[in-house]
């Protein structure tokens, strides 16, 4: 196992850009992978993209085929490296809804995001990948390529009073995030 510390917001880390992937299939970049993998796993998390765990390339996994205790009532994503993302979006909807991230423990905000989008880019031996998602599927994407841009969810929420403690808001999903 390599379980990685998860870097937590305040962390300039989490604020940079991270540099394009330009070699695929490495050693370093399966190892990567696979750290993302343990380290997700550990945490329940949805996704997890490399500047959380301090590593500055444009490399995000997010999916578990199943569906995940942080967010009991969404539908499963596939489970899916995703390499030097573009998301384009699909339309004009937006949608709002609830949103954690690892980054920011304990925590849950309403945050919008487009309701459908095109993402592509590159797995993790360099095939391209080029898919629509929309609803949880496509939130998901949109947070995790957010922390290869430095953003986090807090920065992109429009109404505060919509953003406090998981065991405040829901208190049944407490025990999922702390252990
Ligand atoms: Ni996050």
């Amino acid at each position: 196992m390599s379980i990685q510390t998860i870097l937590k917001m305040g962390d300039p880390r989490l604020l940079r850009q991270a540099q394009p992937v330009t070699a695929f299939d490495t050693p370093e970049l399966r190892q990567l992978v696979i750290d993302l993998q343990d380290t997700m796993a550990a945490a329940h998390g949805a996704g997890l993209a490399a500047p959380q765990i301090g590593v500055d390339l444009q490399v995000v996994l997010f999916g578990s085929g199943q569906p995940n205790p942080r967010y009991p009532d969404a539908p499963a994503v596939p489970r899916t490296v995703l390499i030097n993302p573009v998301i384009t979006p699909l339309g004009d909807d937006e949608e709002e809804d609830w949103e954690g991230c690892l980054s920011v423990p304990g925590m849950r905000g309403v945050v919008p995001r487009w309701r459908r989008i095109r993402y592509q880019g590159f797995d993790l031996q360099g095939q391209p990948m080029d898919r629509q998602a929309e609803g949880f599927h496509a939130r998901v994407v949109q947070h995790e390529c957010d922390h290869l841009w430095g953003t986090l969810y807090p920065m992109r929420m429009r109404d505060l009073r919509r953003f406090g403690f998981t065991e405040v808001l829901f208190p049944g999903l407490a025990a999922a995030e702390d252990d």
